[in-house]
């Protein structure tokens, strides 16, 4: 039975319940330890007297005041208590002032974000250590309310469990064909899925995105998800740079940490949790996916420092750093969705930078857009599902930094403002229409997170944020 409490230990209604129904157990515990009910923190009551239920968690939701705000990840928190406790199945009392149906389906997010584990290769996991609880159940004074608001929560769930395993999955397992061969499946929740191969990225002119792909013997795709659940409305596209591993390719990274880069496919992999979430709850928007899926290898076929391709915009861009492939893969991709679809808003997903992670830690992403409007929008949907942005400038003194002597543009900038002279390539490729671009590389993965809601390491960063971003602003 999980409770909530406020600050100063301040019991909510149920919490005040359970304690009289137990004969005062609950402030006993309080008295007999330091909980002060701030946001995340746990009491644990054991085996109590007077109910017939093994324990009371009392779970700590900070003021009173900012309850819906901090309820996602209060119950996160009562999860991760639970997860491994032997406990089957609990029970989540949210008929409380100040808590609505939305709430209560927010408080399920939390729970299964928390709940979200990658298991698949650990053949010798001891019993003890694998979770015990299956089922929460909340209760709310709103049941019919919440439960629509669920079935909506439930599919943005689906869709950051998704992502989170794809962006786990090495990548002897996830190459570019396999990737693609799991987006097939999403037909089934009612997506369109088109899968191009790299005879017709050929035809198509994409040699900046097959350049990467090159020293690779894994063959790089294109697969397009479509969703039209809007009518007639023009399309927003989404674009994901999905490289499968990034070894750096004859720019080659060194070895230290470099198996985090079987994540650098986190921007495909959100926006592929993201077309999956808005088909399962049916979404009244048209937006279409776009992945560009790579692995970038060295090899006798990669591509060379100094390399220059055509990219199917007509642009040439000279390859001075191998290592420097997002943007490659991502111009051809943003070429192809704005040429293909005239989408009213083109947004790529990234990780893009290690700079981004020096600018910004690991607690935002950064935003670049040529749109006030736009990057008003995805920045009121990150605070609105705390998956937070922030923005970033672009100019023409940055934009010059990337000119080439030997073809239009190169791919990297100098050692300063990388992420900056990053976007500024992208933007290259966008032309008028409004754009956005996520540099999610300080997010996609964390090594460990004090927020109950992230799992050790794939995070699914950007399926919440992009899923509230439609949904406020696009659909009707
Ligand atoms: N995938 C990396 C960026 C990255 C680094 C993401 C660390 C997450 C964690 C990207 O392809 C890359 O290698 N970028 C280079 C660019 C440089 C060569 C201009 C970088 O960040 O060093
Ligand atoms: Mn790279
Ligand atoms: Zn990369």
């Amino acid at each position: 039975m999980i409770v909530l409490a406020f600050e100063k230990a301040e019991l909510s209604g149920p919490a005040d319940e359970i304690d009289r129904a137990t004969d005062g157990a609950v402030k006993r515990a309080i008295g007999a330890s330091r909980f002060a009910g701030r946001a995340g923190e746990t009491l644990e009551v054991l085996a109590p007297k007077g109910v017939d239920y093994d324990r009371i968690v009392l779970l700590g939701a900070g003021p009173a005041s900012g309850l819906a705000e901090a309820i996602e990840k209060a119950a996160a928190a009562g999860v991760r208590a639970l997860l491994l406790s032997g406990a089957k199945s609990a029970v989540l009392r949210l008929d409380v002032d100040g808590l609505d149906a939305q709430a209560a389906a927010r408080a399920g997010l939390g729970a299964r974000l928390a709940a979200y584990r990658f298991d698949r290769y650990r053949t010798k996991l001891a019993a003890d250590k694998r979770p015990s609880l299956d089922s929460l159940a909340i209760v709310t004074a709103e049941a019919r309310a919440a439960r629509g608001a669920w079935s909506r929560a439930e599919a943005v769930a689906d869709g950051v469990d998704f992502a989170r395993d794809l962006v786990s999955e090495p990548a002897n397992v996830l190459h570019p064909e396999a990737f693609a061969d799991r987006l097939r499946g999403l037909a089934a929740d009612g997506l369109e899925i088109e899968v191009l191969g790299e005879k017709q990225m050929e035809k198509l002119g994409m040699n900046a995105l097959l350049s990467v792909g090159r020293g690779s013997s894994r063959e790089s795709q294109l697969v397009v998800m479509r969703w039209a659940g809007g009518g007639s409305a023009p399309p927003v596209a989404v674009v994901g740079k999905g490289v499968c591993f990034d070894t750096g390719g004859v720019s080659l990274k060194p070895g230290e940490g470099m198996w985090d880069m079987k994540g650098d496919m986190g921007g495909a992999a959100a926006v592929a949790g993201l077309m999956a979430a808005l088909a399962r709850r049916k979404a009244k928007a048209n937006v279409i996916g776009v992945v560009g899926l790579v692995e970038n290898m060295p090899d006798a076929e990669a591509t060379r420092p100094g390399d220059i391709v055509t990219s199917m915009s007509g642009q040439t861009v000279e390859i001075l750093n191998t290592d420097a492939e997002g943007r490659l893969v991502l111009c051809d991709a943003l070429w192809y969705a704005k040429e293909t679809f005239k989408p009213e808003a083109l947004i790529d997903v990234a990780t893009l930078t290690g700079a981004m992670i020096v600018t910004l830690g690991t607690e935002l992403a950064g935003l670049f857009s040529n749109d006030d409007k736009l990057a008003g929008e995805l920045a009121a949907a990150g605070e609105a599902s705390q998956e937070r942005v922030w923005r970033m400038p672009l100019g023409p003194a940055y934009d010059k930094l990337i000119d080439s002597k030997n073809a239009d543009m190169k791919n990297i900038g100098g050692k300063a403002g990388g992420s900056i002279t990053a976007a500024q390539f992208l933007k290259r490729f966008v032309g008028d229409t409004p754009w956005a671009h996520l540099d999610i590389a300080p997010v996609a993965w964390k090594d460990k997170s004090e927020d109950p809601r992230e799992p050790t390491w794939a995070t699914g960063w950007g399926v919440r944020l992009l899923d509230r971003f439609l949904a406020d602003t696009r659909e009707t």
